[in-house]
Formats: C-alpha cells, sequence, structure tokens
C-alpha cells in the first residue's frame, strides 16, 4: 500500500482528482469504478473543472459504480444515481451507455447482480477503483460479517451504517434498511484502487484496514492483500497511524 497523509480535505481531493485523470489521461478508455459518499464529492468537483479547463475528457471512459440504496429510485436526492448525475455524469462528456450504477427500484435483483458483474468482465474488469471508507471499515456496502460475499449482491446494512448516514436524510427512518453493492472480489480484481478517507472519525478504520490484522469483521483490510493500493487520507483521518 501507497499511504499518502495529506494536510486536510482539499488536498485529499486534489491527490485524488489528480491519480483519476492521470488514469484516464493514460488510457483514455479506462473503466473506472466508482463511489459515493461525503468523501469524493471533492474529487468529483475538482474532476469537472478539470473537464472544464479542457485537461481531461470523459468521452471514451466507461463507469461502475459501487453501491445504491434499496427501495429509493434513482430521481430519490439520497439515491447514488441522483448524487452521480448532479456531481460527475451531467458535468462531463460521459455518456449514458458508458455509465452503469445499480437502481435503487430493480425487481429481478438475482438477475441484475449477475449481469452487473459479468458486465464489468466484458468491460475488461476495472482499472482504476475509487473507495471511500465506513466508520466501521466497510467498503462498498460490504459490511463487517464473519463471511463477506465476492460478487455484487443485496445487503442488509449495518445499524452503525444506517446511523452514519441517517445525516443525510430527515430521520433515522428514512434511511434504507438495504441496498446492493459490488462484492469484495468484485473490488480486488480492480486493476488498481485508490481509498480515499478524510476527518478523525475514521481514524479507527484507517488504522484497522492498514496495520490491523486481515479479517471479514474490517472488510477495508483485506485490501492489505492487493498489490495496487493508494491510501490517500488527511492528518485527521492518519491520526493513530502517526
Ligand atoms: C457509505 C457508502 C460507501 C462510503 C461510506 C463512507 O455507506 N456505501 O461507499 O464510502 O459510506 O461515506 P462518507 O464518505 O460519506 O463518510
Amino acid at each position: 500500500m501507497r499511504i499518502h497523509i495529506l494536510k486536510d480535505y482539499e488536498e485529499v481531493s486534489t491527490k485524488a482528482a489528480s491519480v483519476v485523470s492521470s488514469q484516464i489521461i493514460l488510457k483514455p478508455n479506462s473503466v473506472l469504478g466508482l463511489a459515493t459518499g461525503s468523501t469524493p464529492l471533492g474529487m468529483y468537483q475538482k474532476l469537472v473543472e478539470m473537464y472544464n479547463d479542457q485537461m481531461v475528457g470523459f468521452s471514451e471512459v466507461i463507469t461502475f459504480n459501487l453501491d445504491e440504496y434499496l427501495g429509493l429510485n434513482p430521481e430519490h436526492p439520497q439515491s447514488y444515481n441522483y448524487y452521480m448525475y448532479n456531481n460527475l455524469f451531467n458535468k462531463v462528456n460521459l455518456s449514458e451507455d458508458r455509465i452503469n450504477i445499480p437502481s435503487g427500484d430493480i425487481d429481478k435483483l438475482e438477475e441484475f447482480c449477475k449481469e452487473y458483474d459479468q458486465k464489468i468482465d466484458r468491460a475488461g474488469g476495472i482499472d482504476l477503483q475509487v473507495l471511500g471508507i465506513g466508520t466501521n471499515g466497510h467498503i462498498g456496502f460490504n459490511e463487517p460479517d464473519h463471511i463477506l460475499k465476492t460478487g455484487t449482491h443485496v445487503v442488509e446494512l449495518a445499524q452503525e451504517t444506517i446511523e452514519a448516514n441517517s445525516r443525510f436524510f430527515d430521520s433515522l427512518d428514512e434511511v434504507p434498511r438495504r441496498a446492493i453493492s459490488m462484492g469484495m472480489s468484485s473490488i480486488m480484481r480492480a486493476k488498481k484502487i485508490l481509498l480515499l478517507a478524510s476527518g478523525e472519525n475514521k481514524a479507527e478504520a484507517i488504522k484497522r484496514t492498514i496495520s490491523g490484522e486481515i479479517t471479514t469483521e474490517v472488510p477495508a483490510s483485506l485490501l492489505q492483500l492487493h498489490p495496487d493500493v493508494t491510501v490517500v487520507v488527511d492528518k485527521k483521518a492518519a491520526k493513530l497511524i502517526g
């Protein structure tokens, strides 16, 4: 793992955008795995700025998003579809047929999950997977458990995740209890991984990710087994790794 400890969220976002844009510049038809949540917001803003300044283009890029809440339709302001279209897809030259993101209102879930993994394979696999991290060490929505799922699957969200994500909803009751998420092998098969974290509330998860035992109880700790992971964190998230 390469670990970059930067001053603050702004620097994390700049670094993350430069990793993603370099990937696209070196390989214009890159397959990107994308994450949502508050952490990559600054990175998306910077990528949009770079696109507007004609420093990077997305015309050949293919994207696969990590996850989505079940029960929220794509127009719901807290859906990850809404987030992605608002923060990136509608702002750059990425055509609809190159965007892949699970929808929260699909009926045939099992079929969808299988097809999603096959689609990633047909695209040649993910070149660069961007990840945030939950306070409990989850990545995507792969929650701590005694076993982890390999492919894209339906998840019952952990109470800690429901509580952490309730800040985006009017009440705790409105937070969906289920989600669809890429599995651990979908993530681990990416050629490169970029893990981002900011803030003191992520310090414990970051410590357990990079220096703790590898355990399914901290899904991000499995990233220690991946040959090409870049971790970009601010000082607060790096507090416990010195
Ligand atoms: C969410 C998402 C993750 C995200 C994480 C952290 O539940 N499913 O993909 O990385 O939680 O979110 P945030 O960046 O808002 O702290």
